[in-house]
């Protein structure tokens, strides 16, 4: 048998009517496959715990997970080879701890709040892949590490060190935080993984056969950043927000990486060095994309590649064809020497 647990954030607050029907049709429904369980609910979440067949309770679950009374359905824990019941007589009782005078209930309420926020919290401090792995029920620890094909993305903004010491604090955090924002949104929508963020360089990971799919990302971004500076304000940090990005495809090693402090589930290897000197790269070719011959020969979308010359790039034991992409948020490029030199002509103006 299998239980999980979890806990999921209410879209509205539900009156007692509207759980008390939930609690109805859940003992019937439930009763019909032998799933057990309680649901526990307050104004603004839920708590539950099915038991049962692996499959009944993932039928149950798929269900649940649809409907639109709730969202952001986080798997605390999911056991699998359960032998015997903890809730067997029942098929969902439903408990509504809001307004309930008896002090233990409101304990337990207070426990789930705590525990729901620590969660919310920890989940956006958390790379996906660790999340995905606990929406399954698996415990990433031990997950063990794996060869894997990947296509590496690796991008960061032009001149960022140079702009972050001429604008305030908050302005700059603004900044990488809105650069973040777009791109991870892109990746996540192309079906690519944030792998980490350092500082302001993001690192993603695509499956090799998503080669298209981070062009994409890459492209998307840049027509974004493009209209962003497009309407930004003179003075605005957005104003010079250029970005560029770095892509390989091969081997990597993907898994936990770390120590007993800090664990990390990561991609290691030489493409994704490799992916990182491509990304500098970009400044010296005037190309917001550059990207290797495994990439291009990978993509079935039809791009218009561009030869930008070979290059021996560090690290790498031989010169190799480095291509972009023929488009112009693409070509809309600018080096550190341009970027510095709009911004110390702006701040003369300005003093
Ligand atoms: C927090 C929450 C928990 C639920 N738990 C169950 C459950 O245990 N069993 C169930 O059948 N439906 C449950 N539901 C309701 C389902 O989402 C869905 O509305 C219902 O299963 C549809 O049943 P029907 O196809 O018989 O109309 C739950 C809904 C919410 C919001």
């Amino acid at each position: 048998m299998k239980r999980i647990m979890y806990i999921s954030t209410t879209t509205r607050k539900l009156t007692d009517e509207e759980v008390e029907a939930i609690g109805r049709k859940s003992t019937v429904n439930n009763a019909k496959v032998g799933v057990t369980g309680v649901l526990l609910s307050a104004n603004e979440f839920f708590f539950q715990i099915l038991e049962g067949q692996e499959q009944d309770v993932e039928g149950v679950m798929e269900r649940i997970r649809k409907d639109p009374r709730h969202q952001g359905l986080l798997i605390l824990k999911a056991e699998y080879e359960v032998t015997h019941r903890l809730f067997g007589n029942w098929s969902m009782n439903t408990v509504r701890l809001d307004g309930m005078s008896d002090m233990l209930m409101q304990a337990v309420r207070i426990m789930l709040e705590n525990i729901t926020e620590t969660h919310r919290i920890i989940e956006r401090y958390t790379q996906p892949a660790v999340l995905q792995f606990m929406t399954e029920g698996i415990n990433p620890l031990t997950v063990p590490v794996k060869k894997t094909e990947q296509v590496i993305l690796f991008g960061d903004i032009v001149a960022f060190s140079y702009l972050s010491g001429l604008f305030p604090v908050e302005e700059v955090a603004e900044l990488v935080n809105l650069f973040l924002d777009i791109t991870s949104k892109k990746i996540a929508k192309h079906g690519g993984q944030v792998t980490k963020y350092v500082g302001d360089c993001v690192v993603a990971h695509f499956p090799p056969d998503r080669a298209d799919h981070a062009i994409n990302a890459c492209v998307e971004t840049l027509q974004e950043l493009q209209v962003l500076r497009q309407t930004a304000g003179q003075c605005r940090l957005q104003k010079y927000l250029y970005c560029g990005f770095g892509l390989s495809k091969g081997p990597v090693i993907e898994g936990n990486i770390g120590s007993s402090i800090k664990m990390d589930y990561t991609v290691l290897g030489d493409i994704v060095n490799l992916a990182a000197r491509l990304e500098s790269l970009t400044r010296e070719i005037g190309k917001g994309i550059a990207l290797t011959e495994a990439v291009r020969d990978a993509c079935s979308e039809s791009w218009n590649f561009v030869h930008t010359g070979d290059f021996n790039l560090k690290g790498q034991n031989a010169t190799q064809p480095i291509y972009s992409v023929n488009d112009p948020a693409v070509a809309d490029m600018k080096s550190f020497q341009e970027i510095s030199a709009i911004v110390s002509e702006l701040c003369c103006e300005l003093n």
